[in-house]
């Protein structure tokens, strides 16, 4: 797994080493200092993915057969640095699908998001098959992702699989500069006793997903039968909510919760993304179905964040 001690790395890995034993998966970070902890959790190894040798060498020395591709600069990240952001969501991305054709790898599984779409899409149940017109190069690299991951599956049939997530939300971690970000610091904030000040306005309504339910759709997409799938890239919606109305759901543990709205530049990326998407296909073609909702996703956040500040 690239990308593996970020946001979405860090508990992916965790879940795979569950399912497939400790040893079958390696863990390629962009750091030399893991914690240790996650060292501790079975194989690491240093990965710039920048560096197609190094890539090369990691699959062959270990015999991979599946590639979860994570390594990613995120939207907010992105706008402040649009080359490194192209540098490495793009040029990663390909280095990683010349690697996995060159060495006849078995699949490349990766993440593409919300970002992809942008104006002249309608806000809400936005299907798989919609216009992509983002204004950010984050987004243009996430469209480039999902372009170039399935020319690589009609062109040498590259077994490329790619879910398109909502915003992501997960306790282990925090998130690694995306526009999102503001739902993760909420409930950090909560669980310190701090206030919070909130860099999108408190009507803003965006798509969702709690950290258990992204590992699922990421696995369940990857052992899905090939056979059985209709689209390279998924939608996956699980919830939508209003920045508010996640300050309201915090409230209900956390009675003492304050919060204030002070939207900088991220609120312009927020207003180019969707409310919600339609995500009948992966229901349909590979069984998707979320566990969490808000008031369930809250309660195991606000308990899991408590227990870590109070360490
Ligand atoms: N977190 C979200 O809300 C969200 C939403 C939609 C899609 N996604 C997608 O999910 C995937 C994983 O995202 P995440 O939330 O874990 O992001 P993250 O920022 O937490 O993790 C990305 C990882 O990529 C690594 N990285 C950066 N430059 C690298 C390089 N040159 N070589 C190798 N690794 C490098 C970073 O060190 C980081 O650990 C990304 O493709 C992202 O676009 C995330």
């Amino acid at each position: 797994m690239t990308g593996a001690v970020g946001q979405i790395g860090t508990e992916l890995v965790q879940a795979l080493r569950e399912k497939y034993g400790r040893d079958s998966v390696i863990a390629a970070g962009h750091t030399t200092k893991p914690t240790k902890e996650f060292r501790d959790s079975g194989p690491f190894v240093y990965l710039n993915v920048a560096d197609r040798e190094q890539i090369a060498r990691i699959v062959v020395e270990n015999q991979i057969d599946t590639v979860y591709h994570m390594a990613s600069i995120l939207s907010a990240v992105g706008e402040m640095n649009p080359q490194l952001c192209y540098e490495v969501n793009m040029g990663g991305l390909y280095n990683v699908l010349e690697v996995v054709r060159q060495h006849k790898l078995e699949r490349i599984i990766t993440a593409s998001s919300i970002a992809a779409f942008g104006a002249g899409v309608p806000r809400d149940n936005v299907p798989d098959d919609s216009v992509l017109l983002p204004s950010t190069m984050y987004g243009v690299t996430k469209v480039c992702t999902e372009l170039l991951g399935q020319y690589y599956f009609r062109k040498y049939g590259v077994d490329f699989r790619c879910v398109r997530l909502p915003g992501v939300i997960g306790s282990e971690t925090m998130p690694g500069g995306g526009t999102t970000d503001y739902s993760v610091e909420m409930y950090y904030a909560a669980a310190q006793g701090k206030h919070y000040t909130c860099f999108v306005r408190e009507d803003t309504v965006l798509p969702m997903i709690y950290m258990p339910d992204t590992v699922k759709a990421l696995i369940d997409l990857a052992c899905a039968q090939n056979s059985r799938l209709t689209h390279r890239v998924y939608n996956v919606h699980s919830m939508s909510f209003s920045a508010g109305d996640l300050a309201q759901s915090i409230r209900k543990g956390v009675p003492d919760f304050s919060c204030e709205y002070k939207p900088d530049y991220r609120q312009a990326i927020a207003d180019s993304w969707p409310r919600s998407l339609d995500d009948s296909s992966a229901r349909q073609d590979w069984g998707w179905k979320p566990v969490f909702g808000l008031s369930e996703m809250t309660e195991d956040m606000i308990e899991k964040l408590q227990q870590k500040v109070a360490k």
